[in-house]
């Protein structure tokens, strides 16, 4: 089974309107869309999504928004729905990340409701889940995410599954330069492929699943070789053409030797 990979940039709050557009068009000159097999993504602010979705036209480029709202529309003050973000060039939603559930308070129920919204809008979720390092250390990581991807796909069909990606996220690595271990990240990889496989069946062959927290050009090809990561969400190493353009341009040599 061959997966095609993603690497997506999740920009956070960074990048205002005129880097966020020139961030965009450095990407689209540096990515030819005849030598590019990899799908590559990034994932701006709000306010900027529908300029980085123009300037990305014509390119191999997809927009990723960051959050959205469930509700389609309604008294929900500084929310914003799925069709609105597919109206401005969103083709991905990233849900579930720590710093919402973190920082936010979102809740597993929160994030079920948005996966739901997401994918009947016609948009694609990127569903992700991780382990404090508490859990780590308590060998409760696998029974953690396991718990926080049950919750999230509680009413996801098969046909639907086929339209999620899931990241995972360990904490302890995001934003700190500790990454997991291409070992430790592929034996959760695969429990959660082998979850994904009891629930779904065979889909579960077709379903991306990435690693994020720390991922660098030095770091990309050794995650990527292990055969249950099928891409990155990346952020630090996301916010600078040349580092994203290289753990692609890399991703995308692994997957052509595979
Ligand atoms: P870093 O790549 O900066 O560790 O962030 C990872 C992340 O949170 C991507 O969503």
């Amino acid at each position: 089974m061959t997966r095609r990979p993603l690497i997506a940039g999740n920009w956070k709050l960074h990048k205002p309107l005129g880097e966020a557009v020139s961030f965009t068009q450095e990407l689209k000159s540096a990515l030819s869309p005849e030598e590019v097999v990899v799908d590559v993504v990034v994932g701006p602010t709000y306010p900027v999504l529908h300029a980085v979705s123009q300037a990305a036209e014509g390119s191999v480029i997809q927009v990723a928004a960051q959050n959205v709202n469930p509700n389609e529309s309604g008294a929900f003050t500084g929310e914003v729905s799925s069709a609105m973000l597919k109206e401005v060039g969103c083709s991905y939603v990233i849900i579930g990340h720590s710093e919402r559930r973190q920082i936010f308070g979102e809740t597993d129920a929160f994030i079920e409701e948005k996966l739901q919204a997401v994918l009947n809008a016609g948009l694609l979720p990127i569903l992700c889940l991780g382990e404090t390092l508490e859990e780590r250390e308590a060998g409760q990581t696998t029974a953690r995410v396991g718990d926080q991807l049950s919750a999230a796909l509680a009413n996801v069909s098969a046909e639907q599954a086929a339209n999620v990606t899931v990241a995972y996220e360990p904490i302890w690595a995001i934003g700190t330069g500790r990454t997991a271990s291409p070992e430790q990240a592929q034996e959760v990889h695969a429990h959660l492929r082998s979850q994904l496989a009891e629930r779904f069946g065979d889909v579960a062959n077709d379903m991306r699943i990435l690693y994020g927290g720390s991922v660098k050009p030095t770091n990309i090809e050794e995650l990527i070789q292990q055969p249950d990561i099928d891409g990155a969400l990346i952020g630090g190493a996301s916010l600078k053409v040349d580092s994203f353009t290289t753990i692609i341009q890399t991703a995308q040599r692994v997957f052509q030797q595979s």
